[in-house]
């Protein structure tokens, strides 16, 4: 097997060819990348070539160098888009100028993308749900996945190696340089990261996420290759159940506890919060600084724990910005079945906890409220440290595992 210039054979015929991302700082400008990044891309070699996605176009030049040699001479005669966001069609156009004769394969959604962000409208081949693309040595099928992670979104099946195609879905953060194969690596931080890259990104489409899974149960998988993050090839049964129970918003016994503090005195109340939730047998209590903490990891955590406490001062007559701008968040990605509690703080003009319950009350009951809710002026007293200790019990209870 072909095996240089940072190409990796995933079996025959298969290869990987992405690129990994060790300088963003942030995804979509807003998720830490403390492992990295990986833009997978995949080469078909057979009767016709075939590319599966590309990568972001700031990391085209290793991309195209692997394309190119392991096309030599030959031209390239597909490229698949499975999904049209930046960080797979980045490369697009360039290929378009660069083998001439290329066929963009996607559907009917991905092609208004094609024209809108790089002006193609010829050389597209428009397929349907179930359709199948013959390669001569292999034939490949088309698996639609609406919203997981755009409209356009789709995953491709090879029935020949077993091989799922799943762009975004069961992808994550993190460069997999060393560490591309499931089965080669600890994959420990690799699930991590798939559930962070999950909530942040796929999490607000968790109902099209469960008709996309729905079609992946009915596929004969050995190894799952996405867009993003380590092949899935050790035990993809596994990773489908994780993905199924993130989708169905299935919680865990644990509470996440977030405060916005100016001067420190919000977090006398959540750590008494805390305390009341450790001190009544929660053993996984994750507290954050909401004016520190990377908003990424506190959806994640709250995506996976079933209780979530929230302490924040009032800033300016409204609820502290970084506390209202993790409410939004919350909003944004419809968590819904999880309890609740409350505590604002103020020294002058009490608004934190009113903003807190409307967020509560918007949700339409997506999130439990437990009580109690206390609000405390400036600095909390004897009684007030009770009262928030109460409410750490309170949500132990609730959160308990039956
Ligand atoms: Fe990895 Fe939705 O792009």
């Amino acid at each position: 097997m072909f095996k240089t210039h940072g190409i990796v054979p995933i079996t025959d015929g298969v290869y990987w060819i992405g690129a990994n991302d060790r300088e963003t700082d942030k995804f979509e400008g807003l998720w830490e990348l403390p492992h990295g990044m990986a833009y997978n891309a995949y080469f078909l070699d057979g009767d016709k070539t075939c590319l599966i996605d590309t990568v972001k176009s700031s990391y085209m030049d290793d991309f195209l160098f692997r394309l190119s040699r392991l096309l030599g001479d030959r031209p390239l005669d597909y490229v698949i888009v499975n999904h049209m966001e930046p960080d797979h069609s980045g490369a697009m156009e360039l290929i378009r100028r660069l083998y001439p004769g290329v066929k963009f394969v996607g559907n009917a959604k991905t092609a208004e993308f094609m024209k809108h962000f790089y002006g193609i409208e010829e050389g597209v081949v428009t397929v349907k749900e179930g359709e199948t693309l013959d390669l001569g040595s292999r034939k490949l099928v088309f698996a639609f996945a609406p919203m997981v992670h755009w409209p356009e979104s789709m995953a491709t099946y090879d029935p020949d190696s077993k091989i799922l195609f799943s762009n975004d879905i069961f992808g994550g953060f993190g460069a997999v340089e060393g560490r591309l194969f499931d089965d080669a690596a600890d994959c420990g931080w690799a699930v991590s990261e798939m559930m962070r890259y999950y909530v942040n990104i796929v999490g607000r489409f968790a109902r099209p996420a469960l008709a996309a899974l729905a079609k992946v149960r009915t596929l004969d998988i050995s190894m799952i290759c996405p867009s993003h993050g380590p092949i899935w090839r050790r035990d993809p049964e596994r990773v489908i159940a994780l993905y199924e129970k993130w989708s169905r918003q299935e919680t865990e016994e644990g509470a996440v506890v977030v405060y916005g503090s100016m001067y420190g005195n919000t977090k006398v109340a959540a750590d008494a919060i805390a305390n009341g939730l450790s001190g009544n047998g929660i053993k996984t209590v994750q507290v954050y600084d909401i004016s520190r903490a990377n908003m990424s990891y506190v959806t994640t955590d709250t995506w996976r724990y079933r209780g979530l406490v929230l302490a924040s001062c009032t800033y300016n007559l409204e609820l502290y910005p970084p506390m209202a701008a993790l409410l939004r968040l919350y909003e944004n990605k419809n968590m819904k079945g999880r309890h609740i509690g409350l505590c604002g703080t103020y020294s002058w003009a009490p608004a934190a906890l009113k903003e807190m319950r409307e967020f509560v009350d918007r949700s339409k009951g997506g999130w439990t409220l437990v009580d109690p809710s206390p609000e405390i002026r400036s600095y909390p007293t004897a009684a007030d440290i009770e009262t928030c200790e109460l409410l750490g019990k309170n949500m132990a209870e609730a959160i308990r595992d039956k």
